[in-house]
Order: C-alpha cells, then sequence, then structure tokens
C-alpha cells in the first residue's frame, strides 16, 4: 500500500487553542485522526509527524525517499522563509502537496510567499482541516495515473 508523509510544522501542536478564529477548533490529533481515516478510504497509509524545528522537518524529509510514495506538507511559518526546506523537498524527488488551514493569499502579504509552491506539486490552502484531506485525494489521483 502506498504511504504518505503528513509533515506539520511549528506551532501546529498548538492547533485547536492558538488563533481559533484563523485556524479553527480542531486540534492537530484530530486533523491526524481524520487523515488516517480519509486514507484508509482512498487505500493509503499514513504516517504523520509535527516539529517546531526547521532541521528535524528536513531530517523527516530525507527519510520519506524510498519509505514514502508522496508527502503532505503544512510548514507553517517555514512556509514563507525556509529554502532549506524548499531544497530538501526537491532533493527526495517525491509529489508534494502543500496545504495550509488558512488562506494565506488573504492575509498579511509576507504570507503571499511560499517557497515550498516553487517544488510541491500544487498547493491546497484555506479550507481547515479540510485542506489536508483535499491533499490526500490530490495524491491519490495522481498515483493511479503515474
Ligand atoms: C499556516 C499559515 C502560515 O502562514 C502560518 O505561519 C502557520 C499556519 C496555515 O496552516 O494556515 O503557522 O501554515
Amino acid at each position: 500500500m502506498t504511504s504518505v508523509l503528513i509533515l506539520n510544522g511549528p506551532n501546529l501542536n498548538l492547533l485547536g487553542t492558538r488563533q481559533p478564529e484563523v485556524y479553527g477548533r480542531t486540534t492537530l490529533a484530530d486533523v491526524e485522526a481524520s487523515c488516517a481515516a480519509h486514507a484508509e478510504k482512498l487505500g493509503l497509509d499514513v504516517v504523520c509527524t509535527q516539529s517546531n524545528h526547521e532541521g528535524a522537518l528536513i531530517d523527516a524529509i530525507h527519510a520519506a525517499k524510498g519509505v514514502h510514495g508522496g508527502l503532505v506538507i503544512n510548514a507553517g511559518a517555514y512556509t514563507h522563509t525556509s529554502i532549506a526546506l524548499m531544497d530538501a523537498v526537491a532533493s527526495v524527488e517525491l509529489p508534494a502537496v502543500e496545504v495550509h488551514l488558512s488562506n494565506i493569499h488573504a492575509r498579511e502579504e509576507f504570507r503571499h510567499v511560499s517557497y515550498l509552491s516553487k517544488v510541491a506539486v500544487g498547493q491546497i490552502c484555506g479550507f481547515g482541516a479540510q485542506s489536508y484531506l483535499m491533499a490526500l485525494d490530490a495524491l491519490a489521483h495522481r498515483f493511479t495515473i503515474s
């Protein structure tokens, strides 16, 4: 069964209590549980990881090569700053879908820039926790056509 790594970056461990007016009241555990349930319906395995540390996220991306068939990444604020994360995704040559709970394009200008978008197969943002499920749908579709 194809496996997908779901990677969450800084501050996403606080989902549910962190600025609920922006990110909603769904916790990271809830997000991960709905991803696992949705993946099962799609015939995919998922592994979920979260870190507040850029290097740990890079290590997780490197370790995904040869283990997972694709990546779903919400890099949090590193989306807008990290060339190193972008390079890591490019290096492993796995299809990566960038996700965000909020619509980053409707927010502050510094959030409009995404280094990850340059190497991701696509970006899904603005649908809250549903963004992750849409990313899994996109990867499942991609696996069937490739
Ligand atoms: C986020 C958007 C980022 O701009 C922000 O820094 C986050 C969360 C989102 O899921 O909407 O931490 O990635």
